[in-house]
């Protein structure tokens, strides 16, 4: 299958950790020029170097997905430097465990900014210059918590429900300008020691007490194929999504979660 991603501009970001990383390196490997957008400069050049190490092109460039003025200035350098942008995918993402009793409003904010505003900045930057070219193909990376709600993760979950809804509706205001939108819901997905940056929620946030062997053993008992995801399998949907393999899918939202939700 031709996926025709060859010499085509992709930001992914939060690609300086796990999936983000993952989906970077597969668009590399099907010759696409990637943009690491992260905001931690030592995961993100880690990854930009691993890319280029084995022959792909990749820019890291350092960005605040919350921060619109920061993305307005990686959109401008990334057009300047690459000429275009063909895709994008929203991945960077925050959680962090607690009933929503519990939570402070701080947490809330944060998790508002980093998982529905980022996705709003990212798309408005990127989408007139998309509306010009006549292409484009966005993916976002929303979270079966959006489909369902997650116990501890409501404002999390309320987020990632926002992106699949916004998903919808921009696909339906764009799909006129040859532009694509979907949403890929993963499963809780596990990465090896490696595929973590410094930055990664699973190492800074209480994500990181759903890794121990106990944890992991209970999770698996919920999914029908009785595993987590790796990285490999997100990133394997989205570049299918964001690719012309896909170019008759708009407004979709796939779960990639072992059969965890069926809908
Ligand atoms: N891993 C899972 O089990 C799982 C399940 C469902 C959904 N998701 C979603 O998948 C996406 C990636 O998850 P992950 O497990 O790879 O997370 P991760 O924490 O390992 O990686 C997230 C990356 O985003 C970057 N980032 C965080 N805030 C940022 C900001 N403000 N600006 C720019 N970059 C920022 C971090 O530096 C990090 O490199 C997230 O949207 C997450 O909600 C993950």
């Amino acid at each position: 299958m031709e996926l025709h991603l060859a010499g085509k501009t992709v930001i992914v970001t939060g690609s300086g950790s796990n999936i983000g990383r993952a989906i970077a390196h597969t668009f590399a490997g099907e010759g696409a020029r990637v943009v690491i957008a992260d905001i931690s400069a030592k995961d993100g050049l880690r990854v930009a170097d691993e890319i280029k190490t084995s022959g792909a092109r990749a820019l890291f460039v350092q960005v605040d997905v919350t921060r619109p003025d920061q993305i307005e200035a990686m959109v401008s350098r990334v057009i300047e430097e690459l000429g275009r942008i063909d895709v994008l995918v929203n991945n960077a993402g925050w959680d962090h465990l607690g009933l929503f009793i519990d939570k402070p409003r701080e947490e809330w904010v944060r998790e508002v900014d980093i998982n529905f505003w980022s996705v709003i900045n990212c798309t408005r930057a990127v989408l007139g210059h998309m509306i010009e070219q006549k292409s484009g193909a966005i993916v976002n990376v929303s979270s079966d918590a959006g489909r369902m709600g997650e116990y501890q993760e409501a404002v999390y979950s309320g987020c990632k429900g926002g992106v699949i809804a916004m998903t919808k509706a921009i696909a339906r205001e764009v799909g006129c300008h040859g532009i694509r939108l979907n949403a890929v819901c993963p499963g809780a997905t596990v990465g090896a020691p490696e595929d973590y940056g410094d930055s990664s929620m699973w190492r800074t946030s209480d994500m990181s007490r759903l890794l121990t062997a106990e944890a992991q053993e209970k999770m698996k008992k919920a999914y029908p194929l009785r595993r987590v995801g790796t990285p490999q399998d997100i990133a394997r949907s989205v570049v299918f999504l964001s690719s012309d393999a896909a170019s008759w899918v708009t407004g979709q939202t796939l779960s990639v979660s072992g059969g965890y939700t069926m809908m």
